[in-house]
């Protein structure tokens, strides 16, 4: 099996790249951030504090987890329901970011994302996948832009599904989340050490897509 792993902070394009790239190789797309958010909603919904791993912990046993493929496109189900949708608000990326400090957390996930890369050719995003889950991935790419570019991109994209957002207040949550994920004690997030990198600060997705793939096709 092959497997491709894409890490780096969030809104630096990732999860748009991965699928296009993941499309043209005919290689199924893991987005392993909506692992964790599911398991930020399911905290919120039973109204405990998901920085807490004393309160997360025990809730892990009661959670079910499943990652299907409609059409190439990545559902996750949480107890069987489909929460793809409802886990993409702000409020729920704080959650995920929160729950996925707790070791208890990060290794309840391990084995999911490891057993998607046992059984298909993947292109897996995350924060840790080229230095935890899959440390032999064919190829790694770390991919960045400024917070400011990556808080433009969320705020467009909520702009376009016609949502009241602020700008200040999503890249606040970027600073956040990104100071949250690099800085927590377990897995977090930076470049491995054999990761490519790529800024794509100045670039806009067309030519972010076109970078990795041409990345990809050099070294896979
Ligand atoms: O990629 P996405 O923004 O959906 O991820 C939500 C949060 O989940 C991130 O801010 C990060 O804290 C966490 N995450 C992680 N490890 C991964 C994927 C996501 O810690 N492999």
């Amino acid at each position: 099996m092959k497997a491709i792993a894409i890490d780096g902070p969030a809104g630096a394009g990732k999860s748009t790249i991965a699928r296009a790239v993941a499309q043209e190789l005919q290689f199924i797309y893991v987005d392993t951030g909506a692992l964790y958010r599911s398991i930020g909603l399911y905290a919120v919904r039973k109204g405990k504090d998901y920085t807490d791993g004393a309160q997360v912990t025990p809730l892990l046993p009661g959670i079910r987890l499943e990652l299907k493929f409609v059409e190439g496109t990545q559902r996750v189900f949480l107890n069987g329901e489909d929460v793809s949708d409802l886990i993409r608000t702000p409020e729920i990326a704080m959650a995920a970011s929160g729950v996925s400090a707790i070791p208890a957390v990060r290794d309840f996930l391990f084995d999911l994302q490891r057993d998607m890369a046992k059984e298909h050719n993947v292109v897996m995003d995350g924060r840790d996948i080229g230095t935890v889950v899959l440390p032999d991935a064919d190829v790694k790419i770390f991919l960045t832009a400024s917070p400011e570019a990556r808080a433009r991109r969320r705020f467009d994209e909520h702009a376009a599904k016609g949502e009241k957002v602020s700008y200040d207040d999503i890249l606040r949550d970027v600073i956040t989340r990104d100071y949250n994920d690099s800085h927590r004690a377990v897995a977090p997030l930076k470049q491995a050490s054999d990761a490519l990198l790529l800024d794509t600060t100045d670039m806009d997705l067309k030519e972010s897509i076109q970078a990795v793939k041409d990345l990809v096709a050099g070294h896979l």
